[in-house]
């Protein structure tokens, strides 16, 4: 049977090509309870590959008390060297310059930092002030740098705080200047409890390209919490943003933020870019039995609309 695919309809003023920054093993999966072995996450990762995801952020170097599935990246990350660095891209998050020396050691080419733009998320997930977790990532954007690495800064809470509620866009756009001022080569803004609406996401944008920060260094983070996911894309698409992050089958969550649920599905973005005409060169057929087969190992079924709709999963 011919796998449904949606009829192409391209839209005015939108990007020709998306470059998707897979989160699965990362975001995806570091708030699962019951640890994934290394091997199942090895193998994730290079299904995520063979469907034409090119950007695959695999795993975290922080302390393995505070995320103990990703407690494994010592392991993980060698089981991905049969992996073409020139044509996919492995980004690793780091904390700090503990986690820049784990990450450089096993040969990291990109990493991440984390940022949030509320006080209460900062403490929560790095013990830490903004300020203090600034002058932690200081050195480490730094040293990356000096070693030919590329830095992504994520910047969390963009939108809203589950302690904080909505959170000011002016506070944002210090916290994102001072990454991109650091030496941050990408930013990506999180919308970590999936709170945002479409005229939110286009008037941070904007407030960040009247603050100096080009669009072409920004991509976005969303959860799909509350269904926005996909409109919040389609506005920073809009608004002229290539870089979105999504993870395989909308798996995931923040240890740190209990209202935070998955991220955008990977395949729901698939499908409204393929109907826009928008290149992403991924293999929707390979991505979702790659999901399917994730959410077999997970025992319970992906919570992505096209997931199940191309699978026939029960709802
Ligand atoms: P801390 O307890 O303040 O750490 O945690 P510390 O600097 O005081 O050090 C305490 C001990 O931890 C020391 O060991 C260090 O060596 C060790 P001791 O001397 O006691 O034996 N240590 C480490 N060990 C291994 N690797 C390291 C490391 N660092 C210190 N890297 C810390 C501070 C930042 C380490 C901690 O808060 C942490 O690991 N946080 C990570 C939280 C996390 O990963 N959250 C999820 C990712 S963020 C996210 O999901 C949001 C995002 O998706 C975007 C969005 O949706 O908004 C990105
Ligand atoms: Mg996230």
């Amino acid at each position: 049977m011919t796998p449904a695919l949606p009829m192409v309809a391209p839209a005015k003023n939108l990007p020709t090509h998306v470059r998707i920054h897979e989160v699965g093993p990362r975001d995806g999966l570091q708030n699962e309870k019951n640890l994934v072995p290394t091997e199942v996450k090895a193998e994730f990762i290079h299904r995520l590959a063979e469907a034409g995801l090119t950007t695959i952020e695999a795993t975290s170097f922080v302390h393995p008390k505070w995320v103990p599935q990703l407690a494994d990246a010592e392991t993980l990350f060698p089981a991905l060297q049969d992996l073409d660095p020139e044509k996919i891209h492995l980004p690793v998050l780091v904390p700090n310059e503990k986690g820049l020396t784990r990450a450089l050691t096993l040969g990291a080419s990109r990493i991440a930092v984390f940022a949030s733009a509320t006080e209460s998320f900062a403490k929560a997930n790095l013990n830490r002030t903004i300020a203090e977790s600034l002058d932690m990532f200081t050195p480490v954007v730094t040293r990356a740098k000096e070693e030919g690495a590329h830095v992504r800064g994520y910047l969390s809470m963009c939108f809203g705080d589950p302690w904080e509620g909505p959170v000011p866009v002016p506070q944002v756009v210090a916290t994102a200047k001072a990454l991109i001022d650091m030496g941050c080569d990408e930013l990506s803004l999180g919308d970590t409890i999936g709170v945002a609406t479409p005229g939110h996401v286009t008037a941070l944008l904007t407030a960040l390209n009247e603050a100096g920060v080009a669009t072409h260094h920004l991509g976005v983070h969303f959860h799909d919490t509350y269904g926005q996911a996909l409109s919040n894309t389609l506005a920073a698409l809009q608004h002229g943003v290539t870089t979105v992050d999504a993870s395989a089958g909308g798996l995931g969550g923040c240890p740190y933020a209990k209202s935070a649920t998955g991220n955008l599905a990977t395949e729901d973005l698939v499908w409204m870019l393929r109907g826009l005409g928008i290149e992403t060169g991924v293999d929707l057929g390979r991505l979702t039995a790659t999901s399917a087969w994730m959410a077999e190992q997970l025992g319970r079924p992906s919570p992505s609309r096209t997931v199940r709709a191309l699978t026939h999963q029960e709802q």
